[in-house]
Parts: C-alpha cells; sequence; structure tokens
C-alpha cells in the first residue's frame, strides 16, 4: 500500500491517461487504429462505440493486458509497456475477477481477493463488509454465488475490483445486460467512487450512459476516434437546438410561422396535421421576443418546447452509421442529417 502510494504522489501532477497513436492489429484487421486519449485525473471518461469499434482492445493495452503494436501510452505518467508492473498498482480492471468462486459466498470471495492483495485477516474482512455495504449486498453477504443475479454478480465483481482501491478504473460496458434500476445503482456506484477521489474510464454502447456520466467523452469508429469532447460540445458540433411550438388554433399557422421566422431568421418547418412548426434555435434570448410577438398578435401556443439533439443523434451524424453497427440502415443517417439540417 505504501509504495502504491508513493507512486500515486510521484504521478499526481500527471493525467490519468495519455496515450498517442496506439496501434493493434490482429491479422489483417486495424482493431485499434492510431488512437489518442488523454483523460484528467478525477474525471469519468466515456468510450463510445458500437460493436467492434476497439474500446476492449484499446482498454487492455491501456490496462498492459495487450501490448500496442504501435504508439505509446502512460498512466499516471508511467509507461504501459516499460513501467509494466508500476502501471498494473496503478490501475483496476472490472472483468479481471472473473474467476470467482462460485459455491463460496459473497464476504469469502472478498475476504480471499483482499488476503491475496496483502491486507491482514481482520483488514479484510473489514474491507470486505465495507464493500458488500457499499454495494447493497449485505443481505446477500453470506449466500454462496451460484443463487447470485446478474445484476449482483456486476456488482461483486466491481466490488472486488475496488479493494485495492486503484486511483485508475477501467469500466468495460459496465451496465450491459443490466435492468435499469440496477443501472442506475451501478451509475451512483461509479459516481461516489469518483467523489472518492478515483478516475473512472468506462466504455459504453448506451448514449444515455455516457450522457449522465461522462465530464468527457471520445466516440471510436473502426479503431479510430472521430470525436472528442464534453457531452455539450458532441451536441453542438451536430447542430443547433430546436425550438417547438404548437399553435392552439390551426387557422393561426401560417401566421405564426410568417412571425417565428421574421423573429428568428431562419427557415421552419410546418407540421400542419399537428400544429406543430420547427425552427433551428441559436439565440435562445430570442425566444422571449418570439413570445411577444405571437402574444402581440393574438396568437396562442398550446405547447412549447427545446430539444438538444440526442447522443444518438451525435453518433449518426459522425459515423454516418448506426450504434448497431453495420446492420444500421443508411435510412437511419440520411433521416438523421435531414433533422439535424431542418
Ligand atoms: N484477440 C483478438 N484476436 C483477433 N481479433 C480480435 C481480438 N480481439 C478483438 N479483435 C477484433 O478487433 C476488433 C475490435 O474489437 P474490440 O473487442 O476491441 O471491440 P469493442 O469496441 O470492445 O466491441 P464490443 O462493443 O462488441 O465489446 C473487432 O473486429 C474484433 O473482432
Ligand atoms: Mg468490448
Amino acid at each position: 500500500m505504501s509504495t502504491k502510494t508513493s507512486v500515486i504522489r510521484g504521478g499526481l501532477s500527471a493525467p490519468a491517461i495519455e496515450a498517442e497513436g496506439l496501434v493493434k492489429v490482429f491479422g489483417t484487421n486495424r482493431a485499434v487504429d492510431g488512437v489518442d486519449l488523454r483523460v484528467d485525473s478525477g474525471k469519468i471518461y466515456g468510450v463510445l462505440g458500437p460493436n467492434g469499434a476497439g474500446k476492449t482492445t484499446t482498454i487492455r493495452m491501456l490496462a498492459t493486458l495487450l501490448r500496442p503494436d504501435e504508439g505509446s501510452a502512460r498512466i499516471f505518467g508511467h509507461d504501459v509497456v516499460k513501467e509494466q508492473h508500476i502501471v498494473r498498482q496503478l490501475i483496476g480492471v472490472t472483468g479481471q475477477y472473473a474467476s470467482v468462486d462460485e459455491t463460496l459466498s459473497a464476504t469469502e470471495n472478498l475476504v480471499i481477493f483482499s488476503r491475496l492483495l496483502g491486507l491482514g485477516r481482520s483488514e479484510a474482512r473489514q474491507k470486505a463488509a465495507e464493500l458488500l455495504e457499499e454495494f447493497g449486498l449485505t443481505d446477500a453477504a453470506k449466500r454462496p454465488l451460484k443463487h447470485f443475479s446478474g445484476g449482483m454478480r456486476r456488482r461483486l465483481d466491481l466490488a472486488a475490483s475496488l479493494i485495492a482501491q486503484p486511483p485508475l478504473i477501467f469500466l468495460d460496458e459496465p451496465t450491459t445486460g443490466l435492468d435499469p434500476r440496477t443501472r442506475t445503482q451501478m451509475w451512483e456506484t461509479i459516481r461516489r467512487l469518483v467523489a472518492s477521489g478515483s478516475t473512472v474510464l468506462l466504455t459504453t454502447q448506451y448514449l444515455d450512459e455516457a450522457d449522465q456520466l461522462a465530464d468527457r467523452i471520445a466516440v471510436i469508429d473502426r479503431g479510430q476516434v472521430i470525436a472528442e469532447g464534453t457531452v455539450d460540445e458532441l451536441k453542438s458540433s451536430v447542430g443547433a437546438s430546436s425550438l417547438q411550438l404548437r399553435i392552439s388554433n390551426p387557422l393561426d399557422l401560417m401566421e405564426s410561422r410568417r412571425i417565428v421566422e421574421q423573429v428568428l431568421r431562419v427557415a421552419t418547418n410546418v407540421s400542419a396535421e399537428a400544429g406543430k412548426i420547427t425552427a433551428p434555435l441559436t439565440e435562445a434570448d430570442k425566444v422571449t421576443d418570439l413570445l411577444i410577438a405571437l402574444r402581440d398578435s393574438g396568437i396562442a401556443l398550446t405547447e412549447l418546447s427545446v430539444q438538444k439533439p440526442t447522443l444518438d443523434e451525435v453518433f449518426l451524424t459522425l459515423t454516418g452509421h448506426g450504434v448497431e453497427g453495420d446492420t444500421a440502415e443508411t435510412n437511419g443517417s440520411v433521416l438523421n442529417q435531414k433533422e439535424v439540417m431542418a
């Protein structure tokens, strides 16, 4: 533990992750094709991409489980190839402890991991109890693992990887296959980890997950980072928010449209059946002027909303194909482009 502390202290000023030009080739497949990443410490960083994009391969290189073919990476300033042993003390990877013993209870498993990591007997018990409490598994602590649900296993897996309290935690699709409630709990746990000083890099195929958790996101597709930034930056790179108005009286629709276009100085879309006008919103301030102009003309609204582009739209716009990978229809992206430009 004390070595770890001094190692961390040595590297505290360095970013949690710095990678340049990472490449991994399997046969003729450039699974990771020149990935640069920078993750500041104390943050949640999301790596978003469809199946086969190269997320897991990237993590495996950063976590010293796979040697990069080209490029380099440092974890808190320590090279993942030349200083493997130091890097390994600074990280935790979920999935790494998949070989938990099915016949043992949750407590027993955690105590064993703690002892393996060098904790004394009473320290190990205390750690196990703390983690089970933290992960809401106290009630199930004495049950053998074979009676655990998928979500409980996932939480125990995360708990096991946290025994050493690593400063940097890699979570490879931490919530895939979990029910919505367990997913939300997992998000809470991840936020708490970061609040207590860890840095988290998580991969996900769920856009809302990245949206909910991540301070910054890298979108990867076919082994390359195709976009990087905060969620808001990525959203705004795709297009402006849109303003939607529903007009009470259908007869007012065309007059309303004229006013909207005049005040906002943009082209609008009108859906006559829905009595709805949609306009790109570049300057939020102008909405006040618009509402006043509409009221002055005696036009009543039943609904007003502002929609930010979703991360799904961001992804489609950036990659030109859907998040389901090659099966995604070109249709989706064409539709989306229209929506974004509308
Ligand atoms: N050990 C390996 N040997 C050969 N090819 C591999 C190996 N590991 C990964 N690949 C290939 O590398 C590419 C990237 O895989 P990777 O697992 O990194 O993707 P991913 O983004 O994690 O996908 P998923 O969302 O499905 O987990 C894929 O084409 C995959 O088939
Ligand atoms: Mg993967």
